[in-house]
């Protein structure tokens, strides 16, 4: 790792509720040892005071272009040039805006364009803002030029609603920009990965489900280290028992049959697919509408396949896109696993292990083997899930070139 002591980060702190958070990011940046220059927006200024931020980091906080004394002496293009980062947290739709249409009103959305060090922006407005067309397109054009993303997570917003649209915890957003600067490769920045994860609830009636024991932790993994090397991430999940990280959009499914249309919809645009669900091959084929009660005659039910969606990506493949499936396998992996990647059209197929205590469903860590179209093997020691993750997009890149 770099060491982050000759480290600058620009933190651009605009007028949302959360503005007092900043303060905690500032410290937390400080005790990392990196230099921080704080820039409050005049909306800012109105929540949080200039003097926190300048006792908290000790170096002069940059209020305005035109500001007088200390301020005067701060030339904009100086800071854009040597900072290693600009954090913006938190982001309000605003500055979102600005930065995404190159509006330069003032100090911090006139240096964003100068820079050319990473930016990440942490979000935080209410639920139907956030949600906008205007500002998920404006977050849309930001990530596709690189920008980086972290939250917002959900929960009780200032104005009292529940939703999403909190800025990230102080400790999240901060470790998102301690990943940009000590120089993690960005070698996903500008992709587009869809990963599947978690299980799939197949209604039995409205209130029992046929169900699986995933956890949702490998789709995690991928999922944060897609983010980390500065890919535009897409999680559809069903029911798991780990959330996918803030930063990546989530769309939440139940059905085999939900997570398939969602998938399919999101492909076309994806560079990279990746089926990390385990998808319910089977549902109730007539869901009863009404609680079923006992009648002493047991319950058989018809179960009617899903339909294989790794399978149909593969068959519907784009030019360039690279599919990803996983096969869990209690026994002759290696051979299931190379027929499955025939079979579903898949460029790699990772073969893991799901009967052995330290690799299967729940597990933090997983043993597991690559195995491409060529008929390659890349067979990876035990593994916490997030190195499998990191070791699995070393390969797709590899397969890409
Ligand atoms: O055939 P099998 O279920 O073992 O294949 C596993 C791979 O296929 C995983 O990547 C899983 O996410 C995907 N899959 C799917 N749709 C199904 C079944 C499996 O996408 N119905």
């Amino acid at each position: 790792m770099t060491s982050t002591s000759s480290r600058e980060v620009v933190l651009g702190v605009t007028g949302s509720i959360a503005a007092y958070k900043a303060c905690e990011i500032a410290s937390l940046l400080v005790k990392r040892g990196v230099r921080v220059t704080p820039v409050l927006t005049e909306s800012a200024q109105e929540l949080v005071g200039a003097a926190s931020f300048e006792g908290i980091t000790g170096n002069p906080a940059i209020t305005g272009m035109f500001a007088p004394d200390t301020n005067r002496e701060i030339e904009h293009i100086a800071v854009a040039t040597r900072a290693d980062l600009f954090l913006v947290a938190p982001a309000t739709a605003n500055i979102l805006a600005k930065a995404a249409h190159g509006i330069a009103d003032d100090w911090l959305s006139t240096t964003l364009l100068a820079t050319r060090a990473p930016i990440l922006f942490a979000p935080a407005m209410n639920t139907n803002m956030y949600g906008h067309p205007a500002v998920q397109g404006n977050i849309g054009a930001l990530r596709g030029r690189g920008c980086h993303f972290i939250g917002p997570d959900s929960g009780v917003l200032a104005c009292k609603t529940v939703g999403v649209g909190r800025m990230a915890e102080p400790a999240v957003v901060v470790h998102a920009a301690m990943g940009l600067l000590t120089s993690r490769t960005q070698d996903l920045a500008g992709k587009s990965v869809l990963i599947t994860s978690g299980a799939n609830h197949e209604p039995i009636d409205p209130v029992r489900f046929i169900g699986n024991r995933s956890s949702g932790k490998m789709g995690h993994a991928i999922a944060l280290e897609a983010l980390e090397r500065g890919a535009r991430v897409v999680v559809v999940t069903g029911p798991a028992e780990v959330d996918p990280p803030a930063g990546c959009e989530i769309v939440r499914v139940q059905t085999a049959i939900e997570m398939c249309d969602a998938v399919l919809e999101r492909a076309p645009q994806a560079d990279i697919v990746i089926g990390a669900a385990a998808v319910a091959d089977y549902r109730a084929g007539n869901p009863l509408s009404q609680k079923r009660k006992r009648d002493g005659e047991g319950l058989t039910l018809a179960l009617v396949e899903n339909p294989d969606i790794i399978a149909r990506v593969g068959a519907a493949k784009t030019n360039g896109q690279i599919v990803v499936g996983f096969a869990a396998e209690t026994h002759d992996l290696l051979q299931n696993a190379a027929a499955k990647l025939r079979k579903k059209n898949l460029d790699l197929i990772v073969a893991n292990e799901v009967n052995t205590p330290e690799s299967g469903f729940g597990t933090e860590t997983v043993k597991a083997a690559f195995l491409d179209s060529s008929g390659r093997i890349d067979e990876q020691p035990l593994l916490a899930k997030r190195a499998l993750a990191a070791a699995l997009f070393d390969r797709i890149l590899a397969i890409g070139k």
